[in-house]
């Protein structure tokens, strides 16, 4: 869908559901202070009412297409899940080889295709801009989770609400993101989203070849938030209030060598958090594959348990903010 351009002179919470009513969500680019303490006001309900109720029926009638072209476990069962705790239902295709997609079908066909059938659709793809190109197709709205290196909006969305919830604020905080920083989308997200907020430190801790690229420490910086890089986490680790963690991106590596050298370059267990804050917390957009021991797991700062479930109440605010229904 094009993007409604957003009424400035509105005030904060009026008319918001006209905002976002048939809007795409590609980029976390589009969203401002008041847009995302709306989206957590929404989420905020929504937890209240899967909680009360589990299930109701705001999206009642309502098909979401859920297109994933790359694996998923929690964004594509999560919003599924949303979707039906709504009372609308979901065509999934999860595994796109037994879809036309394997007889050569374009993903500009395949969209005009699945919007036919759907309200909304959720795209996952390797592709950085896909979803934008999926957008220009369709004229229903689409929702971004995750295109290749580029960004994953809806995770970085969670992740912010996550930290709302845990920690009970957004500004003078000092996040620490940790491990692939270069293919990682949700930290590229991330980074970006937490500009809308003040007094925000960011610490960057990755292996030389895994940096945060420019183009996001460049937007970062006209935003005049702090940034610093690092190859270890001794330095910013006790100054942290939101240890970040994330995966070394295996599947996005040109040289299986490169893998090789920086897999397991970091390891976050019980004995390194000793030296972290009482009150801080760690998140991770998961699957981990070691980066945090399981030992940590019982620790009341393992907050990524905790974020795969905020992921459903956003997604639930999401889909109803663009549906009209929020
Ligand atoms: N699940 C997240 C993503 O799809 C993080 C990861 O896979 O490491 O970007
Ligand atoms: N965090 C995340 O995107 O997880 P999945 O890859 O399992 O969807």
């Amino acid at each position: 869908m094009p993007t409604p351009t957003l009424n400035p002179h509105l005030p904060f919470g009026e008319n918001k559901q006209a905002d976002w009513y048939g809007k795409d969500i590609l980029s976390v680019k589009q969203f401002s202070r008041a847009d995302l303490e709306y989206v957590f006001g929404v989420a905020h309900e929504m937890r209240g009412m899967v909680e009360r109720i589990g299930t109701f029926d705001l999206l009642k009638g309502k098909i979401l297409a859920n297109l994933f072209y790359e694996p998923s476990t929690r964004t594509s069962s999560s919003f599924i899940a949303a979707m039906e705790r709504l009372g609308g239902s979901v065509i999934s295709i999860n595994e796109v080889k037994y879809s036309s997609v394997s007889k050569g079908e374009s993903l500009p066909d395949t969209i005009r295709t699945l919007e036919c059938y759907a309200d909304v659709i959720v795209l996952r793809h390797p592709e950085t801009g896909s979803a934008a190109i999926a957008a220009k197709a369709a004229k229903k709205p689409v929702l971004n989770a995750g295109d290749g290196v580029g960004e994953h909006p809806t995770q970085a969305l969670l992740d912010t609400f996550t930290i709302m919830e845990e920690l009970g604020r957004l500004d003078n905080i000092t996040v620490t993101m940790l491990g692939d920083l270069k293919y990682g989308r949700t930290v590229h997200s991330l980074a970006r989203l937490l500009t809308n907020f003040t007094n925000v430190k960011l610490n960057y801790v990755s292996p030389d070849i895994l940096k945060m690229p420019k183009e996001v420490m460049d937007e970062v910086g006209e935003k005049n938030v702090p940034q610093t890089e690092h190859s270890s986490l001794d330095k910013v680790l006790a100054e942290t209030d939101v240890l970040y963690v994330t995966r070394v991106q295996k599947e996005r590596f040109e040289d299986p060598a490169d893998y090789e050298k920086v897999k397991g370059a970091y390891v976050i267990d019980p004995e390194i958090m000793k030296h972290a804050k009482k009150d801080m917390i760690v998140m991770h957009p998961l699957p981990r594959v070691g980066e945090i021991s399981t030992d940590f797991d019982d620790d009341p700062r393992a907050a990524y348990f905790r974020q795969m479930e905020y992921g459903l109440y956003v997604r639930m605010a999401l889909l109803a903010m663009v549906l009209g229904k929020a």
